[in-house]
């Protein structure tokens, strides 16, 4: 594995593996093992957007991988002031080991990667969150054992996060049921994508979405650039709200999954996002384990 660019570019055996390594480098932590595989070894990581979760986890997880994190502002860089991404990314290599980038467009992810001579990791774009879905799949086998059987349901914007779970869940053999308004629909790339691999179903009914789920995804109605949308958009995702009556249609045992920031009162109650707290931290503590997978996997000697 080279780089780590959107979902679709990985197989099924290697999210297994990342997933494999994640819990072993977990299992690490918690036991206090070190695992300095990247010693020695320098992650750029450019942000054109905001972070919690993204910037500490990979931060925190390349130094406890013994390597050093490098936090590059937009703001600061000549990036932000128009310099372009084939003559950043050729600078790039010579510096450092890898990137990890945040970004609007997925293009300018792919141009890093392809003029750059570095692995480059995808930390969110407007299209994709791979880092994120894997985070999200390794918490799904964590509580569910395996992902046989399961049916996972996303509710809400289609946006990069149901474009990336939509892709992850298919690849890992789970049925995928999604529920978005009909102006809000995922990539076609991605519908394309599942329509031809795996279970997948689509609807405009959030409550038929949910029926017999094992996994309930929602994500914020404006993401981030979006802001300005987000009056037009509260009015939009009217009734897409993981609730009640969302819950009262899936498994008995449903997990909840969120990748943080919520919005409580408008994608997720309060109440349903205080019941299933737990597995909606756990799965943001797993950014770290999952992310420093594939620090391993695309820094370290692994193939
Ligand atoms: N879920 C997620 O990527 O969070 P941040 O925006 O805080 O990094
Ligand atoms: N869809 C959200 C995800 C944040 C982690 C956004 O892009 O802002």
């Amino acid at each position: 594995m080279k780089h780590l660019l959107k979902m679709l570019d990985l197989s099924p055996e290697e999210i297994i593996d990342l997933l494999n390594l994640a819990d072993q480098l977990k299992y690490e932590r918690k036991h206090n093992i070190p695992h300095p595989h990247l010693a020695g070894k320098t992650l750029g990581m450019i942000f054109q957007k905001a972070s919690t979760r993204t910037r500490v986890s990979f931060e925190t997880g390349m130094t406890q991988l013994g390597g050093y994190p490098l936090f590059l502002s937009s703001n600061d860089l000549q990036i932000g002031r128009g310099e372009p991404v084939q003559d950043t990314a050729r600078v790039l290599s010579r510096y450092l080991d890898g990137i990890m980038i945040r970004t609007f467009a997925q293009q300018e992810v792919e141009d890093l990667a392809k003029f750059g001579s570095i692995p480059v990791v995808n930390g969110l774009t407007d299209f994709c969150h791979p880092c994120q879905v894997l985070a999200d799949l390794m918490t799904i086998r964590e509580y569910k054992g395996s992902f046989q059987g399961l049916k996972m349901c996303y509710i809400g914007d289609g946006n990069n996060m149901a474009n990336s779970l939509i892709v992850g869940g298919l690849k890992v053999g789970m049925e995928v049921s999604v529920a978005c308004p009909n102006d809000y629909q995922p990539d076609p790339v991605v519908l394309d994508f599942a329509k031809n691999n795996g279970k997948f179903s689509m609807t405009t009914s959030p409550v038929e979405a949910a029926v017999n789920a094992d996994v309930i995804f929602t994500d914020v109605w404006a993401s981030m650039g979006q802001e300005s949308e987000a009056e037009k958009r509260r009015i939009a995702f009217d009734g897409y709200q993981v609730n009640d009556d969302v819950i009262g249609a899936a498994h008995e045992e449903v997990m909840v999954q969120h990748c943080l920031p919520a919005h409580r009162g408008e994608e997720i109650t309060e109440k349903v996002f205080e019941a299933h707290a737990n597995e909606i931290f756990d799965e943001a503590e797993n950014r770290l384990h999952a992310q420093k997978a594939v620090l391993v996997k695309v820094l370290g000697n692994h193939d």
